[in-house]
């Protein structure tokens, strides 16, 4: 599958994001390189790293023997809130790093404290001005923490990543982010997930498929983006072979259940 037929969302200045990316939280060194390299080689066009991660070298690296177009693939990265008026120099760290010039998407890695929040919000906003980056988001906000984002700015942040899976389901939330215009993007899609449930095996068994991989085209179907992890091959290759399949509306209703929205 190239990846003009993966599907994807769009953010704000014609940025297409893939549904689908690659985590690579707790991925380090040679085998965050190694992992990065097989998901680019899998078909996975969309890396997910961070300033704390510590990997964005071997990411970089694993990119450029990829020997894809760098305009192929999208590449998120987070500034640790911490960084607050360092903005600048941590994102040319991670350009850095990478090995690039412009980042797809930088998002502040968790809410700062009050007083830094609109500051630091700006500081993003600018480097996208400046082209260092195509979009500009948060993590592991609140509706409220964004709300206060758009009032002080009128510009909302393209995404919202956070903890996400079937347990978390939460019809509400997802629409809060819907209705301002902000992409809600999940992560820790199995860590927060129970793979022996049974609705998810008796779904799993009807596709053919793992639970593992109902819980993947379940954000996708529900056109919200997620970052499964692994470094171990089969399963890099597993959980990006969900787009054989796609779940009734019947089963999208059971496993939103388990949230019990
Ligand atoms: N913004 C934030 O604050 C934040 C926080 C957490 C995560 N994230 C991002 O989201 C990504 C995903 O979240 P995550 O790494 O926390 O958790 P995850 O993707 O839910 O789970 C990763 C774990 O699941 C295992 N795994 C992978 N595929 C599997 C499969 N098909 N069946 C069973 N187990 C499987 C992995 O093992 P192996 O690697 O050993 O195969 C690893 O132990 C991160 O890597 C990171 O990029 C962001």
């Amino acid at each position: 599958m190239d990846n003009t037929d993966q599907p994807t969302v769009l953010l704000p200045g014609e940025v297409r994001m893939p549904l689908l990316g690659f985590g690579t939280w707790k991925a380090t060194g040679s085998a965050a390189y190694d992992a990065v390299l097989a998901a680019l080689d899998t078909g996975y066009r969309h890396l997910d790293t961070a300033t704390l991660y510590g990997n964005e070298r071997e990411v970089g690296r694993a990119v450029r023997e990829s020997g894809l177009r760098r305009e192929d693939l999208f590449i998120t990265t987070k500034v640790p809130p911490d960084r607050v008026g360092r903005e600048r120099e941590t994102l040319e760290a991670s350009l850095e790093a990478l090995g690039v010039d412009q980042v797809d998407l930088w998002l502040i890695h968790w809410p700062p404290s009050a007083t830094d929040s609109i500051p630091m919000w700006r500081e993003l906003l600018a480097a996208r001005d400046e082209n260092l980056t195509r979009a500009v988001g948060v993590s592991n906000y609140s509706t409220s923490q964004i709300d206060e984002l758009i009032q002080a700015t009128e510009e909302n942040p393209a995404v919202n990543q956070i903890r996400w899976g079937p347990m978390l389901y939460d019809r509400q939330r997802h629409a809060e982010h819907r209705d301002r215009g902000v992409v809600l993007e999940g992560y820790s899609p199995f860590k927060t997930t129970d793979l022996s449930d049974p609705v998810l095996t008796r779904i799993a068994s009807a596709h053919g498929v793992s639970p593992a991989q109902v819980v993947l085209r379940w954000h996708i179907d529900h056109e919200i983006v997620v970052i499964p992890k692994s470094v171990t091959p089969e399963r890099i290759s597993a959980n990006f072979d969900v787009f054989h399949f796609s779940l009734t509306a019947e089963e999208i209703r059971d496993i939103d259940a388990l949230g019990g929205a």
